[in-house]
């Protein structure tokens, strides 16, 4: 794992866009991983910013996104269909016939797992994969004691995630509590990996991802076994890392060695 540690999450989330304009250069045809919620906003304002400059960058890839909620439409403002659309599909001009998300209003969400996960590996795997990180710890939506192998399938949603969610929805509107997510094994299967983790609220999970045993109990932990893991983190998500001087002198300031 290569922990790398920036000053802001605004610093943090300039790198991770600047590594995925990097992986595309010298890959025009990557297949992206992609991720959706509050810390990859700045990430896409940034890859939109590099669109409007180098147009043509991204129209060869193709992108696959880790989860989706269960019983929302495509439409459905909350989808992470509309997150990506509003992001970053419309502004690079994507063709949806490359953007890859589940079905969340699948009448088969088994099915359309399985689907999802063959769609995957008819692309040819994913070569870079971008993450966020749950507070309690989940990738996706592999909630904690999700398995260390497991492949893209229907997850309940703990109700820590469905009250951190809460925040995107309207008072009045059901937040969905079951999403189709890529597993721990089919995200592991990514040539190379960038997870993103800002703000306080993380450290507690960054630490334990990091310093912590393997464990279903932080998903995210099962990043320790990837060979091409990148962590991305600000101050205050780096709080809790014990080992903090050690990454720092490999990689000061974030840089990479
Ligand atoms: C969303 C996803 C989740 C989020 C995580 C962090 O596609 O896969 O794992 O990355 O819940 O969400 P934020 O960034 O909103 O704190």
């Amino acid at each position: 794992m290569k922990i790398l540690i920036f000053p802001d999450a605004q610093t943090a989330s300039l790198e991770t866009a600047r590594r995925i304009m990097t992986r595309v250069a010298t890959m025009p045809k990557a297949v992206l991983g992609l991720a959706t919620g509050g810390t990859m906003e700045p990430v896409y304002t940034a890859l939109r910013s590099a669109f409007a400059q180098h147009p043509m960058a991204f129209s060869g890839i193709t992108t696959f996104n880790l989860d989706e909620y269960i019983g929302l439409h495509p439409d459905h403002p909350q989808s992470y269909h509309c997150y990506m659309k509003k992001h970053l599909f419309a502004a690079l001009q994507l063709p949806v016939a490359r953007t890859h998300l589940p079905r969340g209003d699948a009448p088969d969400p088994d099915a359309e797992s399985a689907r999802y996960e063959d769609a995957i590996l008819q692309a040819g795997g994913i070569d870079l994969q971008l993450l966020g990180l749950g507070a309690n710890g989940h990738i996706g939506f592999n909630e904690p004691t999700s398995s260390l192998t497991s492949r893209t399938r229907i997850k309940t949603l703990t109700r820590s995630t469905v009250a951190a969610n809460a925040r995107f929805f309207s008072e009045d509107e059901r937040v969905p509590d079951t999403a189709i997510t890529m597993g721990i094994g089919t995200i592991l299967d990514a040539k190379q990996i960038l997870l993103l983790a800002t703000g306080a609220a993380k450290k507690d999970a960054v630490a334990k991802m990091i310093e912590g045993p393997l464990s279903a109990a932080c998903p995210a932990s099962a990043l320790q076994l990837h060979r091409h893991a990148t962590i991305l983190v600000d101050e205050a998500a780096a709080t809790d890392l014990k080992l903090r001087v050690y990454y720092e002198t490999v990689h000061p300031s974030g840089a990479d060695k």
